[in-house]
């Protein structure tokens, strides 16, 4: 099976090329790659040329515009990047009968309520990332290529910059931390993702009818409050540096921190869908961040 990789040194792109190894013979690319394996969203329309070079029978994408607060004032980059090279790729998958795994997110949804939503609930994107996203979803569906849409949430990974990095450095340096509280959702490693990708792209190639939407996120659910909670106290009792009290991380409302997006309240996503059609067991959230911390600070 050969594999076209698109966002190879995103988050999850990153696990996916260690994931997606024993799988095939996979082609990893990223907008800066060199020559010929160069894949730039930006430029949708020479996605075509690489996809006839490179002759995949699955493209996995993880590339997409996720600087949601930047996309408010680059909307026409966002769409660009999380719509019309989606629908490009999807044609080519469509025209190749290859196979399309794509990522989506919480922010096709409003987020308002306080229970899980499943796949058909309506959407309702708050800002421009959610929006993009929710239309590259649809030019998927509308292409009629046999596709994969994982929607996740709050992904993190080991490599690169993440909120609960960001908590530890902030705790080791102040007295007290306001952390938002009125936001829901499960934290989700990019290794949980990249694993239950390689899982689902080989039964769904063998079982076709598995093709479609699924919510993948970790089980649980938490506040960023409550993550930062876990992160930090796990953080003293492996004695690392911290300096806020454990009562100075204080809970605060979203309007706290004013920014260009409008963030979800309810990000929490129904994962039945998922665990049923493929017997996946999807692991507390806890666990994939303990992993996380414990490598970084053992390192
Ligand atoms: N992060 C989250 O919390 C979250 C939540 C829900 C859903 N998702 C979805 O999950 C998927 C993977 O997200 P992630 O967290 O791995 O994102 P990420 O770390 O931001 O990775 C995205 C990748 O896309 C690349 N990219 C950006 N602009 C590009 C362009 N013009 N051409 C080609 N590549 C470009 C980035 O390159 P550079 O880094 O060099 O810019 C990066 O390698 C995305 O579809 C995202 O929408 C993410």
């Amino acid at each position: 099976m050969k594999i076209l990789l698109l966002g190879k040194n995103g988050q999850v792109g990153w696990e996916l090329q260690r994931a997606l190894a024993p799988l095939g013979d996979v082609v990893g690319c990223d907008f800066d790659s060199p020559g010929e394996l160069a894949a730039d969203f930006a430029r949708p329309e020479s996605l075509v040329g690489l996809v006839a070079r490179v002759q995949p029978d699955v493209i996995v994408n993880a590339a997409a515009h996720t600087a949601v607060d930047k996309a408010e004032s680059e909307p026409g980059l966002a769409r660009t990047i999380n719509a019309s090279a989606p629908a490009v790729l999807a044609a080519q998958c469509a025209a190749r009968a290859a196979l399309l795994v794509h990522y989506s997110t919480d922010y096709v949804f409003d987020g308002s309520g306080s229970t899980p939503r499943d796949e058909d609930a309506p959407t309702g994107p708050l800002g421009v990332y959610g929006r993009t996203k929710l239309e590259g979803e649809q030019a998927i569906r509308a292409s009629g290529c046999a596709h994969l849409i994982l929607r996740t949430s709050w992904v993190y990974a080991a490599r690169g910059a993440n909120f609960a990095r960001t908590m530890l450095r902030l705790a080791a340096e102040r007295d007290a931390l306001d952390v938002v509280d009125d936001q829901i959702g499960a934290p989700t490693g990019a290794e949980l993702l990249a694993d239950i990708t390689a899982h689902a792209l080989l039964r769904t190639r063998r079982e076709p009818a598995l093709a479609g939407t699924y919510h993948c996120v970790a089980a649980g659910h938490t506040s960023w409050h409550g993550y930062a909670c876990h992160v930090i106290e796990t953080a003293r009792a492996h004695g690392q540096p911290v300096k806020v009290a454990p009562g100075a991380i204080r809970p605060v409302p979203s309007s706290a921190f004013p920014l260009p997006a409008r963030r979800p309240l309810n990000s929490r996503l129904a994962t039945t869908r998922l665990q049923q059609a493929f017997g996946f067991v999807l692991p507390p959230w806890q666990q994939g961040v303990a992993r996380v911390l414990d490598e970084w600070f053992t390192r």
